[in-house]
């Protein structure tokens, strides 16, 4: 079972920019902050051995400051995503409670990467509370309480906007009963507490419940955060596909990688109209950055859920096998899964089954 983890998952269909100048195609690459650029690395050879047709674009975000005085994403990497339509990520630093927006945020919202899809499955071999954890979580991706419309009234209060509209509801709604039916899971749950933000969880509810009419072959049921996070935690298998407004799916997407090793371990992709772009959940670590010690699963699968999304679905089977096989056999892991291996070998490990 697990060696077909998110084999189903994701392979939307998009329309893709080829770039076939030398026979490869071009994706996107941003390795990050703290230890983005050692799972970035890991991420490449890997994919080098299993000889994937594809050539990197490596693109640095650091932070710029635009004609507005704020800082943002540097046009050279806005110009590698849009060319390319397709990227990989990993994560970038985000000051807390000051200085620029997360610039994780500003991606989405330049690309308009409306749906955040985050397969978690049990791994085999990895022991967990759960075996039989089997759910993808999408998350509306562009407003919510993630719309970043804030200001303080007077003194020592602020107010905070969460945003709902019909359009961005709708379009995920739609997209979540899309991949279900795509990928033959029978059952969208639609996460809310529309019971308290009855206005705003009950547009956002309203959509789903009108999405699940037009998939009538997709079983829909309605439940609240909390008594999802309850079931969650106490019989995951009561679950498949959910989908809710961004910062319920921000939290409830942990508890899931929760639920199965962690945010080392879980994948994720932003799809959009126009393009995707796949990242790794965690974030950048900086504790263990430079020192060899990271797990670089969550990003590698990542990249094989881009793979598939790209229709290179051999290359894809090839490496996600090779890196659960990696982790079942429990000869290298790295120290987020009790091992003592370091992201180098582990990486080599990989790298041996393919070639
Ligand atoms: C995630 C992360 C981001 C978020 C952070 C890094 C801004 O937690 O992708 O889930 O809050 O969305
Ligand atoms: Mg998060």
């Amino acid at each position: 079972m697990a060696a077909s983890l998110m084999k189903r998952v994701v392979s939307c269909s998009l329309p893709l920019s080829r770039h076939y100048s030398s026979g490869l195609r071009k994706v996107t690459l941003i390795p990050g902050d703290g230890i983005g650029p050692e799972i970035s690395a890991a991420v490449k050879d890997i994919f080098e051995a299993a000889k994937v047709p594809i050539e990197w674009e490596v693109v640095d975000v650091t932070p710029v400051r635009g004609p507005d005085g704020k800082f943002g994403i540097p046009q050279d990497a806005i110009d590698s995503v849009q060319r390319n339509k397709v990227g990989l990520k990993g994560p970038l630093a985000t000051p807390i409670g000051k200085g620029h927006r997360s610039l994780n945020l500003a991606l989405r919202k330049e690309f308009n990467l409306y749906a955040n899809v985050r397969p978690c499955r049990s791994l085999e071999g990895y022991k967990t509370l759960y075996d039989d954890v089997d759910v993808v979580t999408i998350r509306e991706n562009t407003e919510g309480e993630y719309s970043g419309i804030e200001h303080e009234i007077v003194d020592g209060v602020v107010q905070s906007i969460k945003l709902i509209t019909e359009d961005a509801s709708r379009r995920v709604a739609e997209f979540a009963f899309k991949f279900a039916k795509e990928q033959k899971r029978s059952k969208v749950t639609a996460v809310h507490k529309a019971n308290i933000m009855r206005m705003s969880d009950g547009l956002f509810l309203r959509c789903c419940r009108e999405a699940a009419e037009k998939f009538p072959e997709v079983k829909f049921e309605e439940r609240y955060l909390d008594t999802v996070c309850l079931n969650m935690v106490q019989d995951p298998s009561k679950y498949d596909v959910l989908v809710m407004p961004n910062l319920y799916g921000d939290i409830l997407s942990d508890m899931c990688a929760g639920l199965v090793g962690g945010l080392g371990l879980t994948p994720s992709g932003n799809i959009g109209l126009n393009g995707a772009l796949f990242e790794s959940v965690h974030g950048t670590a900086p504790d263990i950055a430079g020192k060899d010690l990271a797990n670089p699963t969550a990003l590698l699968l990542s990249g094989v859920m881009m793979l598939r999304h790209m229709e290179l679905n051999e290359h894809a089977d090839d490496i996600e096998k090779a890196c659960l096989d990696v982790i079942k056999e429990s000869k290298y892991r790295t120290g987020d899964l009790g091992g003592n291996s370091k992201c180098s070998e582990f990486t080599d490990a990989i790298c041996q089954k393919l070639s």
